[in-house]
Order: structure tokens, then sequence, then C-alpha cells
């Protein structure tokens, strides 16, 4: 991606923020987090954070980006040094989670790549299908050397990716698969309805129970809208110096907002009737995706090819998703040591990143003593770093932006004169930054506390 090169289109746009939004969130992570959080009243709930928090945040990270032409680390350090405040230190957070985010999405990614890898031998050695309804989470769980090397493969692709400077090209190559992607899914959605357990299914998704909701469900929720929607860590705001100051964005993130919204809810239906009418035991546990869905197709017909294409196109999403983040990074050293060359920035980015990814390859083994509650390392990580830290930095940017733009400004970049709703919209979004998400960010974090001592 070349640096403050103006979009050339809007479509650039769409492509990068719906690739880096759509990914390993809405297939892998949504579905085990709404069947841990007791389905309908969690998914009403999240949709409407998705479209209030999410979608005003999302607004704000790419004005910031917008207005100053640079990345987190330049803007927090620009309004640190405005206020005599220490506000760079959002900025640094903001990039010590994108670093460990990557870290444990390359080992997901890693999983994601081993189901590949199977569905590939099977289709190739013989046409029995049973050998890939075999593989269990739980031995790769326990083969963390493999799990390892997985994920320092799919970290080495990515490295490569951005190192040779063909991010933007593969990004846009990668995205523009995502209808194919989305077909699959169709097809695949259709014959997971049309499973018995559809009704049940329809039935905890859509009808809400709001005594399933935990303490901890709103935290749950606004952490999983962030990590999907790629909010708190600096990477909207990355894509947003992208473009010039006289575009208004507020209606692309909304499109973009609401396309990820749809993905992550056809995710859901795609993976309940299966789980559903196989053991509901995998329902709350990050297994769950990769349990389910080669069960199932292992017994259907043509259920390899669906297979194969199915976990190549979503690794493929998991690749462009980590380019995002590797990206933002190397966007961020570059500008802040101008003298670091990109291609070194990205490598030592990368290997950095490799170093973190030992904890969560080896939560199974040599660190399976680690717990915290019954979960284990990998589940407190995603704990810690989505429901509490990312929030976090939401909140880190809400106070930049806050700060730093202006009400002209803001202004300026909000309300397009062409719409005749821009005006109203500008102060819907103007109190829910102000009042709004900065609420919903510490009760969910508060509530989460005091569910952790109950
Ligand atoms: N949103 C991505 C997903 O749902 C994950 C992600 C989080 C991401 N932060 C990002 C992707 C930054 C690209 C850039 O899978």
């Amino acid at each position: 991606m070349s640096k403050k090169s103006s979009w050339r289109s809007r479509l650039s746009f769409y492509l990068l923020a719906i690739g880096s939004a759509c990914g390993l969130g809405n297939l892998w992570r949504f579905p085990y987090i709404v069947g841990e959080n007791g389905g309908g009243a969690f998914i009403l709930m999240y949709v409407f954070i998705a479209l209030t928090v999410g979608l005003t945040l999302l607004i704000a990270e790419l004005m910031l980006g917008q207005y100053f032409g640079a990345s987190i680390l330049v803007v927090s350090k620009r309004v640190a040094s405005q206020q005599k405040k220490p506000y760079h230190l959002f900025g640094w957070l903001s990039l010590c989670i994108t670093a460990v985010t990557l870290a444990y999405y390359s080992v997901i990614s890693g999983w994601v790549l081993h189901y590949l890898v199977q569905f590939l031998m099977t289709a190739f050695h013989s046409l029995d299908s049973s050998g890939v309804a075999q593989i269990s989470m739980g031995s790769l769980y326990q083969n963390s050397w493999l799990q390892f090397l997985l994920a320092s493969v799919h970290l080495l692709i990515s490295v490569v990716i951005v190192v040779k400077g063909f991010s933007d090209g593969v990004e846009r190559w990668i995205t523009s698969l995502l209808p194919l992607f989305g077909l699959l899914v169709i097809i695949l959605l259709v014959k997971s309805l049309s499973l018995d357990s559809t009704p049940d299914v329809l039935r905890f998704l859509f009808y809400p129970d709001f005594s399933k909701l935990t303490w901890a469900s709103l935290g749950h929720a606004i952490g999983h809208v962030f990590f999907t929607l790629s909010l708190g860590f600096g990477t909207m705001v990355t894509f947003g110096s992208y473009f010039k100051t006289d575009e208004h964005l507020p209606g692309m993130g909304f499109r973009v907002a609401v396309v990820d919204t749809v993905i992550s809810l056809l995710a859901v239906l795609l993976i309940f009737p299966i789980a559903f009418s196989s053991s509901k035991e995998t329902l709350t546990d990050p297994s769950l995706l990769f349990e389910v869905l080669p069960q199932f197709l292992s017994k259907e017909k043509s259920g390899m090819f669906f297979g194969l294409v199915f976990f190549f196109c979503l690794w493929l999403a998991a690749l462009n998703a980590s380019i995002g983040l590797l990206e933002t990074i190397t966007a961020n050293l570059v500008e802040k040591r101008p003298d670091l060359k990109r291609s070194r920035s990205a490598w030592i980015s990368g290997f950095a990143i490799l170093f973190i990814t030992v904890f969560p390859a080896f939560s199974g083994t040599l660190f399976k003593n680690v717990k915290l509650k019954g979960h284990g390392l990998i589940e407190v990580l995603d704990s810690f770093l989505i429901n509490g830290f990312l929030p976090i930095a939401g909140l880190g940017m809400v106070i930049i932006s806050l700060l730093a733009l202006s009400e002209i400004d803001r202004k300026k970049l909000f309300i397009n004169e062409n719409s005749p709703t821009s005006h109203s919209m500008y102060s819907h979004w103007k109190f829910s930054l102000k009042w709004v998400v900065p609420s919903a960010i510490i009760l969910g974090i508060a509530l989460q506390v005091i569910s952790f001592f109950l």
C-alpha cells in the first residue's frame, strides 16, 4: 500500500476495510462467543453494540487518520505534546495489542492450515472421508510444536507479502475472492439449515432469553465488536490516513459495519444447526468451528470438495487479516522511525511476534498449568486481550479523537452537504462518541470485574 497516495477509488477502501473486518473473528470466534453467552439475547445486544458503539468508533478512527494523514503512534504523540499529557501511551497500547493479536491470530490460522492440509490429503490419497472426521482439535491442541510450526509458516507468508510490498495487490486479490467464499457459505448454510435441528437453533439464536446473559456479556459483546471491526488497533486510523480530507467517510464506515455484522450472523446460522445435531459440548469452546464443520462435511456428498474450498477460503481470509495487522505495525514503525526500512521493520515485527506466538501455541502442553478459573492460557489470553485491553484502547481512541479534532474540523469531515440527514447524523454521532461509547466501555469492563469476583 503506497502511503499517502489518495485512494484510487472507493472500491479499494471497501475491499481493504471489509477484508480486514471479515476474518476468523466472524467465522471462528463469533459462534462460540454466542454459545458462551446463551444465544438470542446476546446476538441482539451484539448487533445493537456493533451499530452504535462500533460504528461510532469506526468513523472516529477513520476521521483521525484522515485528518492527520498519519497512523496512531504519530497521532497520539501529537495529541500528547499538544495537551502535555501522556496520551501517546494509548498509541503504544494499540500497537502492543495489534502485535499480541497477530501472534494469537497466527496460531488459530495455523489450525485452519492444519485442517486444509488434512482435507487436501484426504482428497488426494483416498476418497474415504472418515480421515477428516477423525481429526480432533484435542490432538492438535496437545501437539504444540505442530501448532507453532503452522503458525510460523502462516506468519512467514504474511511477512514475505508485506516485505515484498505486495500487500496491496494480495489483499485486493484475496478480498475479491470474498464473494466466492460468500457463495460457498450460502450453499453450506442451505445444507445446514435443512437439518432437523434448525427449529431449535432458530429459537436459540433469535428468541432472546435475557436470563441467559451473564455479568460479563456486555464486555464480551463490546470486545468482539472491536475485534471483528478491527477497532482499537489503529488499523482504521491507518486506512483513514490514505484519504484526502474532502471525502466523507461515515457512509462508508456504516456499510463496512453492516456487511461485517451480516457475515457474522450467517456464520452462526451455518454452525449452530450442525452443532445442535451433533454434540452440544463444544458450543462454548474455541474448537467449535473446527470440531463441527469437518464432521458434518465428512458425511455429506462432495463434502471433501466443500471442505477443501471452505478451509482454503477461510485461510485466505485469515491471511488477509494477518497482512492487515502486520501492515498496521509496519506503517506505525516506519512513520516513527523513517530511517528504518519498511522491509526491515516488517522482519523485526515478524520475529518479535513469532516469539509471542510461543505462548498460545504451547498453551496445551508447556503452559498447561497456567489456568484461571479453569480456562487455559489461550482462552485467558483471548479474554484479557479482546475483552479487556482492546476496549481500553478503544477508549483511548475516543479520548484522542475528542481532544485532537475541533468541533469545526469534525463537522467538516463528517457532514456531507449533499445529504439531507448528515447534520442530524452528526449530532447523534457526537453524542454517541462523547457519552455512549465511553459509558458502554467502562460499564462493560466494570461488570466483567464484578463477575470475576462473584
Ligand atoms: N477483524 C478481523 C477478524 O474479524 C481481525 C482483526 C483485528 C484485524 N484487528 C485487525 C484484521 C486489524 C486486520 C487488521 O478476523
